[in-house]
Formats: structure tokens, C-alpha cells, sequence
């Protein structure tokens, strides 16, 4: 594979770029006024909107020659058909399989992933019916998930976007390490009819662990060692560590290694999205899914929405030098989308060695922060408008109000696209001090409502987007040693503030614990 800074397609998207850095947003609308149409693509009932970022369709068919330059239909058949693209750790990447509603997948993966969701998804709903029930034989008003990262955040996001206010059980998350996660959870919940679902696939993270054996402690403490069975559930990959902490087998549900964590709230690890909102709508988020992935597969580059918002970010980044995106939902439902997309983008692309063991020339992710709209707005939209840095934004909007006062939806909808426009076009009214410069590029995606289908191709799009840009950057999109330092730092230093080993032979560290252990007494 060609160096994709060396190929024909960089040097003419280079050229392209020149050719519009004068060239304003305005200007771009009021010369081709439908440009809208031109740069919005639909796949039922979403709507990707690129016309307010600084490209054309002449430089999204010269992205999409790099694409191809950078093999992206070899890497996209060689992830469909099982090889193992996750290259450092040896892995096949299928969590496409665990939707795989017709013939995508290796027939094998799909079958496997087909049993396993048999059993979780009828454990969610005997839980949501009562006839799994508490120890005492009442049924759980309550579900306390406890994991972190992709074990948390992907079941979290499905749970807050879809549960009714009126479920059957209504599903908690805990995660840090603070046991202010956990206590202030468990202080407001009836143990007796609290059903814990442990999610970790390695069975091995350090908080996780410690929040389940706290929670393990706190349940026997109140009902006894016997209740103890009757009360947690486990979902792993490691079915044999999740038994040695005693939970029932039959309680264990397993997945493959090929489910990378960010990847798996369509397994097993969506047990508690499931609980929160019933094996029928998780079958439908499947479905979804599903949809986005034969399109990911089937339609051309400049039509395939992974892809074009993919080629988008990583011109943005890499033409443009807009390091940073702001992921804007204007909708409450999806205010924890924001915290998925930070592990799922950063995690997966913030690497700096090439699959070649080369460094990156290029940048891979960007810099994901965001937070719900209209709230963003009162807080850091003011440097979106008029910072620099300069920042992308991506607005996400939901047409069909989850509730039942038009008049806040008119509201938040127009404030999305004012924030929009006010990016595009900004203005020059007044005192300099007042101006906005415009030319903030933006994409704005639609959902016609956010039902578990709808949801579901949301949550596939960036999946697959993350894929396309890890492909541009010949990276590995789907380990994570990066994390693996701290994880081991920790480890010692936990002894040496509980006061079991001497000192941190780290001068800095060593000072800050000698602070630490004087205020704390
Ligand atoms: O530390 C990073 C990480 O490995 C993530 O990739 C993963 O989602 C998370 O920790 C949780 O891992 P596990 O599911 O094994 O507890």
C-alpha cells in the first residue's frame, strides 16, 4: 500500500484545498444555492448534511479517490469476512455479527452470536416480567449495571436514549472507582429488589472488580450470604472468572473475543440496555444496525454515509488543521453520546504508530468533546463562535419530539440550526469585538425519531466512520496498549498510599502522596 501522503489523490486534495481557502461558506452558498441538496444524503430517516462544511463535490469525489488509494475496500472486505484486521492482538473484528440479520458475517460467527443473544435477551425480559426474580421472590424494580468503558458507556447511551419513564425496572450505571459512583447509587435503591449485572469482558478491570465486590459486600450485609445468587448477573468472556466470584453459571453470559469492549453493546454487554428497554426493542436496535452495516458494504463511496462522514472529519483534520469536534445532540436522550464517541473515536484512532510500525504522518482522530444543545451553548459555544482555536462542530438533531410539548422542540430545533448558521455564516455587525467570523464548518445529522431502529444506525454510522478513518491512517483501529501504562503505574501506588510499601521511587509522584497522606491524616 502506497504512503497516502505520496499518492495523486493527496496531492490533488491539497490542490483543491488552496484553490477554496479564500473562498468563504457564504460565498460558497450564494454561487451554488443548492448545495444542500448536492452535500445531504439520506438512509431511511437519517439525514447526513454536509453543506455547511468547507468542501464540495468535487473534493468528496477527490476524498473518495484517496479512500480507494488507501485500500478501503480490501480492509472493508477483509473486517467482514473475519480476517483478523485487529493485527497486533491477532483478532477477527465482527460485531457486525452480532446483528447480522442476512449473510454479512461468516455464517459461523453469526450462529454463535445468535445463541448467546437467545439467552440474555430472555434473561432481560424474565427480569422485566418478574418470573426472574429477588431472593426473597418479589420481583427488581431496580438494575444496578456495573462496568466501565465500552462495558458502560454503549448500554448506557441505548438505556438513556430509549427506556420508558414508566419501565418495568429502571437500570442504574456505576463505574468509577470513586465509590461515590456506587454509594450514592445503592443509597437511593431497595437492595431486596436490586438485580446487579456485572459487564466486563475481561472479568479483570481493576474498577469494575472493585465496585462488584463492594456491591457484593453491601448486598450480604443487608440480606444475607444466600441472597447473594439470586441478585447478580455477569456478562463476560471470561465465564470462568465470573463464576470464581460466585455468580450463578446460569447467570454468566458469555460473548467472543472478536467483540472489541467499544464495540459491544450489540452483545451480551447491551443485558442491561435490554432490561431497560425489552428484548423486542433491543431486536430492533439490532435491526437498525444491521441496515447501516449493508450500507456501509453495498453503496458506493459517495453515497455511503460512513464513509462520506468519515472522508469529512479526516479532511477537516488533515486540510483543513481543525484538530478538535464538537459532538452537539439536541436532544436529552442523547446526552451521553458525547462520552461514547469520546472512547469509541479516541480510543480506537488515537494511536501514533502505523500498522507498518511506522509513525503516524497524519491525524488520525480527532479531539471529541460535546455536550447537549441547548446547554453548550451557555458554556463553551462562545470559542465555536469566536475562539481560536478553530473547532468542528456536528449538530445531531431528532425531528419527532419524545414528548408532549411541541413548543420546547420548536425551541431546541432552531436553536440547532441558528448555532449552525451563526457558525456557516457568522457576522460583522457592530464592534469588532461582536464580530463572528463565519466559516466554521459544521455537519448536521436528522433523525425522522429516535426509535431503537434509528438508534441503532446513529451508533453503527460511527462505527463504521471510525473504521474508514483508522483505514486513511493505516492504523489499528481496534487495540488499546495505550491505556495499559497507567493501569500498571496504579497498581503499586495503590500500595504505597494504603500505607503497604514505602515510598513512590517517582520524585513527583512520591511528593504528591506525601501531600495526600498528611491532609488525609
Ligand atoms: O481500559 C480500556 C478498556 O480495555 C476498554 O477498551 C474497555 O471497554 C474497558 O477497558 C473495559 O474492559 P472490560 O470490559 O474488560 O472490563
Amino acid at each position: 500500500m502506497p504512503v497516502i501522503t505520496e499518492t495523486d489523490a493527496w496531492a490533488r486534495l491539497a490542490a483543491l484545498q488552496e484553490g477554496i481557502a479564500t473562498t468563504t461558506l457564504a460565498d460558497m452558498f450564494q454561487r451554488a444555492p443548492a448545495r444542500a441538496d448536492a452535500l445531504g444524503w439520506e438512509l431511511d430517516g437519517l439525514w447526513l448534511d454536509l453543506s455547511r462544511q468547507r468542501l464540495n463535490p468535487e473534493i468528496i469525489t477527490a476524498l473518495c479517490a484517496l479512500a480507494q488509494a488507501a485500500g478501503l475496500d480490501d480492509m472493508r472486505k477483509a473486517l467482514f469476512s473475519g480476517q483478523p484486521v485487529n493485527a497486533t492482538e491477532g483478532r477477527a473484528v465482527l460485531h457486525m455479527a452480532l446483528r447480522d440479520l442476512g449473510g454479512l458475517t461468516p455464517a459461523g460467527f453469526a450462529a454463535t452470536a445468535a445463541g448467546q443473544k437467545k439467552a440474555f435477551l430472555e434473561f432481560a425480559d424474565a427480569v422485566r416480567a418478574g418470573t426472574a426474580t429477588a431472593a426473597s421472590g418479589k420481583r427488581f424494580t431496580d438494575a444496578v449495571a456495573i462496568g466501565i468503558g465500552g462495558s458502560h458507556l454503549g448500554p448506557q447511551v441505548v438505556t438513556t436514549a430509549l427506556a420508558e419513564f414508566d419501565a418495568p425496572v429502571r437500570v442504574h450505571y456505576v463505574a468509577n472507582a470513586d465509590a461515590t459512583d456506587l454509594a450514592g447509587t445503592l443509597a437511593r435503591l431497595d437492595l431486596s429488589a436490586t438485580l446487579f449485572i456485572v459487564a466486563s469482558k475481561t472479568f479483570t478491570t481493576a474498577e469494575t472488580m472493585r465496585n462488584a465486590r463492594s456491591a457484593r459486600d453491601w448486598l450480604a450485609a443487608a440480606l444475607g450470604e444466600d441472597a447473594v445468587a439470586a441478585h447478580f448477573a455477569a456478562v463476560t468472556s471470561a465465564p470462568a472468572r465470573a463464576q470464581e466470584f460466585g455468580i450463578a453459571p446460569d447467570r454468566v453470559f458469555g460473548f467472543e473475543d472478536w467483540v472489541g469492549g467499544r464495540y459491544s453493546l450489540w452483545s451480551p454487554v447491551g443485558l442491561s440496555a435490554a432490561v431497560a428497554i425489552g428484548a423486542d426493542r433491543f431486536e430492533r436496535l439490532l435491526a437498525g444496525a444491521h441496515a447501516m452495516d449493508r450500507h456501509f458494504v453495498e453503496a458506493p463511496d459517495g453515497e455511503n454515509l460512513p464513509v462520506l462522514l468519515a472522508l469529512c472529519d479526516f479532511w477537516n483534520r488533515n486540510f483543513l488543521s481543525l484538530p478538535a469536534r464538537a459532538v452537539l445532540p439536541y436532544d436529552e436522550r442523547l446526552r451521553i453520546l458525547p462520552a461514547h464517541l469520546q472512547q469509541l473515536e479516541m480510543e480506537s484512532n488515537g494511536k501514533g504508530v502505523t500498522l507498518a510500525g511506522e509513525a503516524v504522518a497524519l491525524s488520525p482522530a480527532a479531539v471529541v468533546f460535546g455536550m447537549t444543545g441547548t446547554n453548550g451553548q451557555h458554556t463553551f459555544h462562545q470559542m465555536l463562535h469566536q475562539g481560536p482555536p478553530l473547532i468542528a462542530a456536528e449538530f445531531i438533531g431528532i425531528a419527532e419530539p419524545g414528548h408532549d410539548l411541541p413548543h420546547h422542540h420548536d425551541m431546541l430545533l432552531a436553536n440547532m440550526l441558528a448555532q449552525a448558521e451563526a457558525l456557516a455564516l457568522g457576522s460583522r455587525e457592530g464592534p469588532v469585538e461582536r464580530h463572528c467570523p463565519g466559516d466554521r464548518p459544521s455537519s448536521l445529522i436528522l433523525l425522522k425519531r429516535l426509535d431503537p431502529e434509528r438508534l441503532g444506525m446513529l451508533l453503527a454510522l460511527y462505527e463504521h466512520k471510525v473504521f474508514v478513518e483508522g483505514v486513511l491512517s493505516g492504523i489499528n483501529t481496534f487495540d488499546q496498549f495505550g491505556v495499559e501504562l497507567g493501569k500498571s503505574l496504579a497498581g503499586p501506588l495503590i500500595k504505597v498510599l494504603a500505607g503497604d510499601s514505602g515510598a513512590s521511587p517517582n520524585p513527583a509522584s512520591a511528593a504528591a502522596v506525601a501531600r495526600l497522606k498528611a491532609w488525609r491524616g
